[in-house]
């Protein structure tokens, strides 16, 4: 079976573990320190605080931006659930918003139309590993005083206009689950330039202790052990390496379904550079995109559906507040994408493969 994405593992990186493992340091030790500061160097910003996973990285970062309950959060409808759950959570309501179709990303229009006193954040999110047009958004920050909580889960090293995505809004969470650029099993990260913020999650993290058993909030166990940094930051070290790898697959895809007219393949903004989580294209027609991935697992290809159910659809999140009409692209989205195997450690003969059976659907069922 060619796997649609797969967690890359090397030997280093079991060594890393296993290292830690030995040493008997599984939680508080020095290694999860040195993951947060790889990471912030890396990514540019001046805290990290590694965490649990990506969901509590997002409840986290609400919370320590100052989210609550009476506040508006606008989240884009065509994601994954946790952007708006998290909002949810921490007491505040999601309010669910269009994409914009070339990028799958927050339609800054629909998020003007939404707007109101309440609003006190918006999370846009580099879905498949493509960047949000944050310069917009920024924009309505800086004129609307509303707060910019990027959800970088899918989008770790993906960029915009050279800056890293994580680094721009006044907070990023990121998710380390093993289909993401970077794996810890599970795990995540808060990522913030705002020192009250940081300080909120650090404290939040660990059941607010300011100093071993003296706690000066409540919060939470939400964690990262130093078996998970000891992962993260061997592979943290071959992040650009494996961006690379999955930006030369995306280009081989480009290339042999050049002139494939059903097809809608990935748009890379030319202010971003698309780091290729997921490697998602829109199959024209009604139907064909299900017949396809039908047609492919049959052969060995498994592929996804990234997201077969748009938020405002979702009975968990029937009684949150939407943009009006919402989401016409979002639902059309929720039909016709389909994510194809990519990941570092997919071989060029697999993206042949996968390209050729794809091509030959197209053949025999003429839409
Ligand atoms: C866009 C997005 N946000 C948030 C999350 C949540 O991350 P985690 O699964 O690590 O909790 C994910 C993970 O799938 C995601 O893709």
């Amino acid at each position: 079976m060619i796997r649609v994405s797969s967690p890359y593992i090397t030997e280093e990186d079991i060594e890393a573990v296993v290292s830690v493992l030995r040493s008997g340091m599984l939680a508080f030790g020095s290694v999860g320190k040195e993951f947060e500061e790889a990471l912030a160097r890396y990514l540019g910003v001046k805290h990290v605080v590694a965490v649990s996973n990506g969901t509590t990285a997002l409840y986290l970062s609400l919370k320590g931006l100052g989210v609550g309950p009476g506040d508006e959060v606008v989240v884009p409808d065509f994601t994954f659930f946790a952007t708006a759950s998290t909002a949810a959570l921490a007491g505040a309501t999601p309010v669910l918003v269009d994409i914009d179709l070339d990028t799958y990303t927050i339609d800054v229009g629909d998020v003007e139309r939404v707007l109101t006193e309440r609003t006190k954040i918006v999370v846009p999110v580099h879905l498949y590993g493509h960047p949000a047009d944050m310069d917009q958004l920024l924009s309505l920050s800086r004129e609307r005083g509303v707060l910019i909580l990027e959800d970088c889960a899918q989008a770790l090293g993906s960029e915009y206009r050279g800056v890293k995505v994580g680094s721009i809004g006044h907070a990023g969470a990121l998710s380390f689950y093993p289909t993401k650029n970077i794996t810890t099993c599970e795990g995540g990260a808060i990522t913030t330039n705002l020192d009250d913020v940081a300080e909120y999650v650090r404290l939040a993290r660990n059941h607010g202790q300011r100093s071993r058993y003296y706690h000066v909030m409540l919060g939470w166990n939400m964690r990262m052990t130093d078996v998970q940094a000891a992962l993260g930051l061997s592979q943290l070290r071959r992040l650009d390496e494996m961006i690379e790898r999955r930006r030369r697959l995306a280009k081989l895809y480009f290339e042999e379904f050049e002139g494939v007219t059903h097809l809608r393949l990935p748009y890379e903004k030319p202010w971003a550079k698309h780091s290729y989580n997921l490697f998602t294209v829109w199959v024209e027609g009604e139907g064909v995109r299900d017949k396809l991935a039908n047609y492919l697992r049959e052969r060995g290809v498994e592929t996804a559906i990234h997201y077969p159910i748009p938020l405002h659809r979702q009975p968990a999140l029937a009684n949150v507040k939407k943009s009006p009409g919402c989401c016409p692209k979002s639902e059309e989205a929720s039909k016709h994408v389909l994510t194809l195997p990519l990941h570092p450690g997919l071989r060029d003969e697999d993206v042949r493969v996968v390209s050729a059976l794809v091509k030959r659907f197209f053949a025999e069922h003429r839409p």
